[in-house]
């Protein structure tokens, strides 16, 4: 075991919470906000698990000021959190909503007034309904009012973000999204979810070159990872394993770097790729700054013959033990950023989310919330970033997911992953266990 300090992760290390915009805003009609496709999805009946919506959600539009003073408290070096398209251009595309500027605004001041580096994501998930209604990302115009939207962006923010970063887990958007249909859109269909993937590497290499004229900041893009492990040494399941590996893993990173798409699974699908895609290929690959980490879990998978064009059956991992909903293993964590290191030599890696669920019993008792699985999740995936830095992977900074406990899209509140708990009824705020350790690890002086 490492030891997990300050002293271990060092004093210019970033630590920070995690947040997106509609998982705890609330207010989806203040001040000129417009729906999103996912204030549409969640109010189908079935869709959401306990029929919930973020509707209310963390009411963090009305209560940001409360909420800033708990990141004070924390004592975090940096703050990840989304911005809502629909606040800032409710249509999608045309005009700018100056108000829901107003709002990021407010809240990038409030952060660097205490000290708290602001850090940015242009989508996390909530695509404007009005676009949608013209066909979304499915529509190539999109990607090119998601680089015009993240301009009207930096015009304000730009002098004061620290950190940009352009998609969140654009697998889960597209995939999610439009091939398994668990996400919003709600689609089921192969050839939309790549067209909607080319169209989101597209976006984000438009929206790279229109920031990098107005803002001195790092850019970068904030995919999610999972290592694929075969279930057995036998070479269908390492074959397996290898798909799983180039449909999840290196789907985004891969064309954002330059490689271009995997070219093993080309021969799976690339037929239903949108018609001249590898002439965007430059477009998509602008130099970025960053490579964002969203680390959860790995994946042990099967050759499954006839299971779909992937082939892959996942199998349930392991004696390890679980948080509320996967398997605990923090080493895949090491195992992502050395290969974003040493494979493609990315030069500078932030976590942007980590963290564990507990399930929607989660209690106050005597004031505080007992949450000794999160306190160890949290310890043992930091103390991966430790032994990476340990052997040069630049890993600058980590985000655990979340700062409270919010909608968890699909599974609405019936998870919480906040280091901060949050009674839906009152919106009282209590800090966790996990809180506290966060807390123990702020640098001297905060
Ligand atoms: C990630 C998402 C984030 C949250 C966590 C638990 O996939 O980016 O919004 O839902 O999982």
């Amino acid at each position: 075991m490492k030891v997990v300090d300050r002293a271990a992760l060092g004093q210019q290390f970033q630590l920070g919470v995690a947040t997106s915009s509609y998982q705890i805003e609330g207010a989806v009609q203040a001040d000129g906000r417009a729906p999103s496709i996912w204030d549409t999805f969640a109010h189908v009946p079935g869709k959401i698990r306990d029929g919930s919506s973020g509707d209310v959600a963390c009411d963090h539009y009305h209560r940001m000021a409360e909420d800033v003073a708990l990141l004070a408290w924390l004592g975090v070096d940096a703050y990840r959190f989304s911005i809502a398209w629909p606040r800032v251009v409710p249509q999608g595309r045309g005009q700018v909503n100056q108000r829901g500027l107003d709002f990021y605004e407010r809240l990038v001041d409030a952060l660097l007034e205490r000290g708290i580096a602001p850090c940015a994501t242009l989508y996390h998930w909530d695509l404007p309904e009005a676009l949608e209604r013209g066909g979304g990302w499915l529509s190539r115009d999109t990607a090119q009012a998601f680089a015009d939207y993240s301009a009207a962006v930096a015009a304000r923010l730009g002098d004061r973000v620290a950190l940009w970063l352009t998609h969140n887990e654009p697998w889960c958007q597209a995939f999610l999204g439009y091939e398994l249909g668990y996400f919003a859109p709600g689609k089921r269909d192969l050839a939309q979810a790549l067209t909607c993937a080319h169209h989101l590497l597209l976006s984000h290499g438009l929206a790279v070159s229109a920031l990098r004229s107005q803002v001195r900041s790092p850019l970068g893009i904030a995919p999610n990872f999972m290592p694929a492990h075969p279930a057995s040494s036998a070479a269908e399941d390492v074959a397996a394993a290898a798909r799983q590996d180039a449909y999840f893993n290196r789907w985004f990173i891969e064309p954002a770097l330059g490689l271009g798409y995997p070219a093993e699974l080309l021969s799976r699908c690339g037929e239903l790729l949108p018609h001249g895609a590898e002439r965007d290929l430059e477009l998509i690959a602008q130099p970025i700054d960053v490579v964002g980490v969203n680390y959860y879990e790995r994946s042990v998978v099967r050759h499954a013959a006839g299971s779909g064009w992937l082939e892959v059956g996942r199998v349930r991992e392991s004696e390890l033990p679980r948080t509320a909903d996967r398997e605990i293993y923090p080493a895949g964590l090491l195992e992502v950023v050395e290969r974003l290191h040493r494979q493609y030599g990315v030069k500078r890696i932030v976590i942007t989310e980590n963290g564990a669920a507990s399930t929607a019993d989660e209690a106050v008792v005597d004031g505080g919330v007992r949450d000794p699985v999160r306190v160890a999740f949290l310890r043992e995936h930091l103390e991966q970033v430790v032994i990476a830095r340990q052997r040069g992977v630049p890993v600058e900074g980590f985000f655990a997911w979340s700062l409270l406990d919010n909608f968890e899209w699909a599974e609405g509140y019936t998870l919480r992953y906040g280091v901060v708990h949050v009674d839906f009824e009152t919106q009282r705020r209590t800090p966790k266990d996990s809180a506290l350790f966060l807390r123990s690890l702020r640098r001297p002086g905060r």
